[in-house]
């Protein structure tokens, strides 16, 4: 069996327990301040592991409840179980599961699976994008005035991890047609590697959010990269997307440029220079 029939047979078997579970109560348990876990979560990942591994019993683990590689583990697939879990407790029928494969770190493989739509994304590295087993066309948009933008939010930070992505929407706001957030920014991803939405754009993510959604909207033709331009790996922590090369260029632009302003170097330039009538 091919690796990527392998991860997409682990992401339906998983998404049939999470849609079997969906609308029923779901004990939720904050596992960080800001984030929640369920029994379906690290259900579903065991079900995605325990798949892989009958097929791949080498290969290593970077799972979002838990699952962890050796250090310098060569073949390791990082999978979110439910991304959209907070959708998924209140009955928001928008979440996924994400499975991808890297060798040394780089994405080679990348499935996401939407249990409630029963539609499959699944890339390989130079195989293209497909979506229920037919290659998505890769049609970009080409005004950015017409454009639809997934911006992903965070929690309000402290000053020494100042927020990006709202000034990154104002500034962007007066250039684009309309702002989505899906609450999951893996479908968010295999959106807009199907032209469904036309760039997204998030920070503060773990690799497992995102990497199988780079490599699904790599192989449909668009550009993926963190805020510093870098090729989305498993260890990046934000993404911005797009099948359109110029808008990943903008937002990039972008990003860099409220990266500087907020930093906390620059902040600290600013508070020191003297303020107007305060001498
Ligand atoms: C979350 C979702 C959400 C994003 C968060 C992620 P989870 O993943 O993708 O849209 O804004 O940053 O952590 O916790 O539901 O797997
Ligand atoms: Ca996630
Ligand atoms: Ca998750």
């Amino acid at each position: 069996m091919r690796a990527l029939d392998v991860a997409i047979d682990a992401a339906h078997k998983a998404g049939s327990l999470i849609r079997d579970r969906f609308g029923q109560p779901q004990q939720a348990e904050m596992k960080s301040p800001t984030e929640i876990v369920t029994q379906v979560d690290r259900d579903a990942e065991q079900i995605i592991v325990r798949t892989i591994q009958q097929a791949f019993p080498e290969h290593e683990f970077l799972g979002e409840e838990g699952h962890a590689p050796r250090q310098n583990a060569e073949h390791v697939w990082v999978v979110d179980p439910l991304d959209g879990t907070r959708n998924y407790t209140l009955g928001i029928p928008l979440f996924c599961v994400s499975i991808a494969l890297t060798v040394r770190g780089r994405v080679v493989l990348g499935a996401i699976y939407d249990p409630q739509r029963d539609e499959t994304f699944g890339a390989c590295m130079g195989g293209g994008t497909h979506l229920d087993g037919v290659k998505v066309q890769g049609c970009a948009s080409t005004r950015l005035d017409q454009a639809i933008v997934y911006a992903g939010f965070v929690p309000a930070q402290s000053p020494n991890n100042p927020e990006l992505s709202m000034p990154m929407l104002v500034r962007l706001r007066p250039s684009i047609a309309a702002m989505r957030n899906l609450g999951s920014v893996a479908l968010g991803l295999a959106y807009v590697a199907c032209g469904r939405i036309d760039l997204a754009y998030q920070d503060r993510l773990s690799p497992w959010d995102m990497c199988a959604g780079a490599l699904l909207v790599q192989e449909a033709g668009g550009v993926a990269t963190d805020f510093a331009g870098q090729l989305i790996s498993s260890s990046s922590n934000s993404i911005i997307a797009a099948l359109n090369p110029d808008y990943h260029r903008v937002v990039l632009e972008i990003a860099q440029d409220v990266s500087r302003m907020r930093s906390p170097a620059s902040h600290q330039v600013m508070t020191d220079v003297p303020q107007p009538g305060l001498e």
